[in-house]
């Protein structure tokens, strides 16, 4: 993060690839400590202001020498130094310890603290943490001691988990202190950076500002630049951001309409940056029928966002031209989930690819023609961010919205999935619901998730039964996950009827469609401002699956609506959240009235398996 680092107290957090490295520098910031990433073959210089460094995890395996070659000339300085999972690692073996490639550990574990620390102060004798690895620290080196050791329920005893020199201030610890899966892993961050390095917690979001403008005078020079606002929060901070960089005139903002927005959505948002005078040149284009032409027939998922990202890409390319401002730089909304998702870092797998990151858009970057001023940050900076610039609270706190827009919401088949055996599966599934008096019906379709962080392309089950607790429901989901690998989404169907019966529908991207789905979007939307669920709620997409069901004697046609009311912090992972009973009846009412819909069901899956979008 570019800012005069001088001013604050600032953490190193040493980048070595892993999926969490930006988590471990959010976490800091969200305390209040400035932090900056380093590439780990950086000079000595690059910790120039710092008080501390975090050497983050890695997919590289310590045992085989991967990774190695970095500048470990940093552990000369005369500042504490800590470790996560492959950091741990190297730090053990930088002081003579020794890594074996054996004792993997995934998931949930516990930590059974052993020698009181610094590090570990305010903290339980046991601790929930989360595991991610195949290497292990079998011996130490001189000066250091076992902190605690983890090991699950009656499982084995893994040594070393977590580990400290007090003397020279090096701490390592097997676990990943970031993610919300280390629930007191914020407070070991915090004693480290706080305690151990004295670090001042002067960092404000605010500030943040300050910094980005001026990166961004730099980055444009005397150029103009054209941002393409969704009416998502991230572009609208993008455009507030830019706006007080270039000032109005400099900043041209198109709206395209690609016929995937909500109900009177592009109205609202071109009327929005009218109104607050962000830019005196706000374009708008309705480019529905290029968007659905190019989309006729198409099926595949990855194939849809590829011609929606290009399509976006082409429409802005002619208005460029007309509008006489082609050489401009680009400017994209991107924030940090959407680049780890589409695989950008080193090793990270490709989950799914977002329309800012299509390869136009990529050779565009490759050429400098991009900006992304808000590359590094999650989701609730940029909303903290947007608050400092001053933007109408009812903007900055909108739901996210995905680029493609209903796009990735309206699934479209053409066949059955192959493989697909609904006999099978529910000879798999119904031992484990039945007992619990649910019924389950595999739908023939398929939606994208992440299973250890890798991509996967699995089929949903739906369950009916007597209603029992949301937290009842999200366990015996859990279960049909844990017990059916093909299974990476269960959905709860919200008739009275059983459903007896899922045929897929083949359809594709549509007007009509497209039209039903909006509507039953609109009813959701309008059901949790009622219940005055919006802030509580991340978000919550309502799916278009071309599957219909047929219950005993309840022969209503059409396709199935899937509400995804979701809870989350930085839509990295998610919990399905409730929803009231009379709003779910509600939504059923009004939803199922619909011409073109047979039903409403209720998304129970977390992230993972499931990711929060169906595609
Ligand atoms: P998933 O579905 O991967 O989504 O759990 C994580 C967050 O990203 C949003 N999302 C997108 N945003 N273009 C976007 O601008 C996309 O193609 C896209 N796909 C998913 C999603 O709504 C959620 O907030």
């Amino acid at each position: 993060m570019s800012e005069q680092p001088a001013a604050h107290d600032t953490i190193a957090v040493v980048d070595f690839g892993g999926q969490y490295a930006h988590l471990i520098a959010n976490r800091l910031r969200a305390m209040g400590v400035f932090s900056v990433i380093v590439d780990p073959h950086a000079p000595l210089s690059a910790y120039e202001h710092a008080v501390g460094v975090i050497l983050s995890g890695s997919p590289a395996l310590a045992s085989a020498g991967e990774e190695s070659g970095w500048n470990t000339g940093l552990f000369e300085l005369p500042i504490p130094i800590f470790g996560f999972c492959f950091g741990h690692q190297e730090i053990a073996r930088h002081y003579g310890g020794e890594i074996r490639h054996q004792a993997r550990e995934y998931g949930l574990a516990e930590l059974h603290v052993q020698t009181d620390s610094p590090l570990l102060a305010g903290l339980g004798a046991v601790e929930q943490v989360f595991m991610s690895h195949g290497d292990t620290v079998t011996t130490l080196g001189a000066g250091f001691v076992e902190l605690g050791l983890s090991r699950l329920g009656d499982g084995p005893v893994h040594r070393n988990a977590a580990i400290a020199d007090e003397t020279r201030k090096r701490y390592g610890v097997q676990f990943h202190p970031e993610v919300d899966d280390t629930p007191n892993g914020a407070r070991m961050i915090a004693n480290f950076a706080l305690d151990i390095c004295g670090a001042r917690p002067t960092w404000k979001i605010a500030d943040h500002a300050g910094g980005l403008i001026a990166q961004i005078q730099q980055e444009v020079g005397d150029r103009g630049v054209f941002l393409l606002v969704s009416g998502g929060v991230d572009s609208a901070v993008c455009a507030w951001l830019l706006a007080r960089a270039l000032g109005p005139d400099r900043l041209h903002l198109l709206h395209i309409d690609n016929g995937m927005m909500r109900a009177e959505e592009s109205a609202g948002v071109v009327a929005a940056l009218r109104e607050h005078g962000v830019s005196d040149n706000v374009h708008f284009i309705d480019a529905t029928d290029q968007f659905l032409s190019a989309l006729a027939g198409v099926v595949e998922p990855e194939e849809k966002r590829h011609i929606i990202g290009r399509v976006f890409v082409e429409v802005f390319q002619q208005a460029a031209e007309r509008i006489g401002i082609a050489d401009y730089l680009l400017a994209q909304g991107t924030i940090y989930p959407d680049t780890i998702e589409t695989g950008a870092t080193k090793r990270s797998d490709r989950i799914k690819t977002h329309h800012n990151r299509v390869p136009i858009i990529e050779e565009m970057l490759a050429r400098g023609q991009v900006i992304e001023p808000l590359a590094d940050l999650y989701k609730v900076e940029v909303r903290q961010l947007g608050r400092a610039l001053g933007i109408p609270e009812q903007m900055v706190s909108r739901h996210p919205f995905p680029g493609p827009g209903l796009g990735v919401r309206c699934l479209c088949a053409d066949s059955v999935p192959d493989g697909f055996d609904a006999a099978t599966l529910s000879a798999w599934i119904d031992p484990i619901v039945g007992p619990r008096g649910f019924t389950a019906l595999p739908l023939p379709v398929r939606s994208v998730g992440v299973k250890a962080d890798l991509r996967c392309f699995d089929l949903p089950v739906m369950l009916h039964g007597d209603r029992v607790p949301h937290e009842t429901l999200e366990v015996l989901a859990g279960s049909i996950f844990k017990n059916v690998p093909a299974i990476n989404r269960c959905v709860l169907w919200l008739g009275a009827e059983t459903p007896r019966r899922a045929t897929l529908h083949p359809a594709t991207m549509t007007a009509a469609r497209l039209a039903v789905l909006r509507a039953a979007d609109a009813a959701v939307m309008d059901g949790l401002s009622r219940h005055g669920l919006m802030a509580e709620i991340w978000q919550c997409p309502t799916v278009l699956v071309p599957v219909e069901i047929d219950g005993e004697g309840d022969g209503r046609a059409g396709e199935l609506i899937v509400v995804r009311p979701v809870l989350s912090k930085r839509a990295m992972t998610a919990r399905a959240a409730a929803l009231p009973e009379a709003l779910l009846a509600e939504l059923w009412e009004e939803i199922s009235a619909l011409d073109g819909v047979c039903g409403v069901a209720l998304d129970l899956t977390s992230k993972p398996p499931g990711t929060i979008e169906w595609e």
